[in-house]
């Protein structure tokens, strides 16, 4: 088979590392692609965005099954464009991938089908949304509608807060468009987990759990990022909050949508946070997590275009997936800067070191620069490490972290820290 991922994140280098490991394939390519899956997937700089050009490209290559990283990719319908020419894609189309495309329709949809989610309202105008928060409690949670890079939230701890906020999103319109409309929604409390399942519309394979690590430094201080490092499972999930996510949340979230015409096919990503009052949904996503996936794939035993082919064809029930049962944990190499400002270019040593079995380096923001890899990102390595337990997995991906060097580097030192009671000493 000839098998196309889009996207050049970490994310997509750990689905072109598991893709690359199926007897099925033959060739694989990747749109755009990173330093390092070019060393194993054909790279051309196309933008993940840029479908009618994908779509040429994978007639073209005479592709069989694409896989769809980014979730611009989706909004901006590549599903629908694939599906009409008759090729096989993971990824949900784009009327399903409104799930994370508008937090008014998830936030709406969650009402409609009695997901557990944050309490809420909907505002088009500043005005409006400026009057309520007059007589709101505080804290609360401002949100833009559309996609933001990951931004677009803003937890307030004041009318201050809030009010900047509003200006932000809605008078200065720093997202564009995202920002017509706004969400204003209770702070909810207690810690959060990521759940995935993959779906064929009606089906659904729930993956392993994992915990992202959005601020910047050690003891999540500092601002959010896009994610500082991940681990897998999660021991705050255990198989009673599980099920209570699974009847509550997924299964809801897959019947409701098939239900409402829009059947949601590729990897549903549920955003948790586990309150008082049980598990409550912060937010869907229609894509696989970053850096969560890098945690999460080492661990998958069987072929994963075994997985995709089955969403594809509506067969997801007829496959039985083997896990390994060692956890992994992922530490994210950033470049000073991020997620502000950062510089790039900076060449990265060290890499060639690590050998160590069980230990993958997943690139994110890299290039290769004339036979150097150099940095391109913010996010520039995820170094994954499988272990007995998580105290040994992080020690073995913090052993790999050791050895690479490039200027500026930074990364947190606590990941699954907290759930291992293990923190690299700081230099
Ligand atoms: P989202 O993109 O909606 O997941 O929001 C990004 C981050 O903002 C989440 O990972 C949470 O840390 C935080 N957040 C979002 N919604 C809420 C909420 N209702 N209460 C507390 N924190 C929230
Ligand atoms: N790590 C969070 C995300 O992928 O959105």
């Amino acid at each position: 088979m000839n098998v196309l991922v889009i996207g050049s994140g970490g994310r997509e280098h750990a689905l072109c590392w598991k893709i690359k490991q199926s007897p099925k394939v033959k060739r694989l390519y990747c749109l755009p692609g990173n330093g390092g899956i070019a060393r194993i997937a054909e790279c051309v700089d196309i933008a993940a965005d840029d479908v009618n050009l994908i779509l040429q490209y994978a007639l073209n290559k005479k592709i069989d099954l694409t896989v769809v990283g980014p979730e611009a990719s989706l909004t901006a319908g590549i599903a629908d464009l694939f599906a009409q020419k008759g090729l096989k894609v993971f990824g949900p189309s784009r009327a399903a991938a409104q799930l994370e495309g508008s937090k008014v329709f998830a936030k709406e949809f969650m009402r409609r089908r009695n997901i557990p989610t944050a309490d809420y309202k909907v505002f088009s105008s500043d005005a409006q949304a400026l009057e309520f928060l007059q007589a709101a409690q505080f804290p609360l949670v401002v949100k833009a509608d559309g996609l933001c890079a990951g931004k677009g939230v803003y937890v307030c701890a004041d009318l201050k807060a809030a009010r900047t906020a509003v200006d932000e999103i809605m008078v200065q319109k720093i997202f564009g468009d995202a920002g017509d409309n706004i969400i204003i929604e209770e702070c909810l409390q207690g810690p959060e987990v990521s759940v995935l399942a993959v779906c064929d519309g009606r089906h659904f394979l729930v993956l392993p759990t994992s915990q992202d690590h959005k601020r910047v430094f050690d003891d999540d201080v500092g601002p959010n990022t896009g994610g500082m490092g991940a681990f897998s499972p999660s021991a705050r999930v255990n198989v009673q909050v599980l099920d209570v996510v699974i009847n509550r949340i997924i299964e809801p979230a897959i019947r409701g949508m098939y239900q409402e015409g829009n059947p949601f096919k590729g990897v549903l990503f549920a955003g948790l946070m586990l309150t008082q009052d049980g598990p409550k949904a912060l937010e869907f996503n229609v894509r696989f997590g970053d850096p969560e996936t890098q945690s999460i794939l080492p661990r998958l035993q069987s072929d994963i275009v075994d997985i995709f082919l089955a969403v594809c064809d509506g067969r997801l029930a007829d496959i039985k997936v083997k896990w390994d049962e060692q956890p992994c944990v992922c530490v994210v190499v950033a470049s000073g800067g991020y997620p502000g400002k950062y510089q790039s270019g900076f060449s990265i040593g060290g890499l060639d070191k690590i050998k160590d079995e069980d230990t993958m380096v997943f690139h994110a923001g890299t290039k290769n620069d004339g036979g150097t890899i150099v940095t391109s990102g913010g996010r520039v390595l995820g170094v994954a490490a499988l272990g007995q337990n998580l105290e040994a997995a992080a020690a073995k991906a913090y052993n790999a972290v050791s050895k690479i060097e490039f200027d500026h580097m930074f990364f947190r030192r606590d990941i699954a820290a907290r759930s291992s009671k293990q923190k690299v000493a700081s230099p």
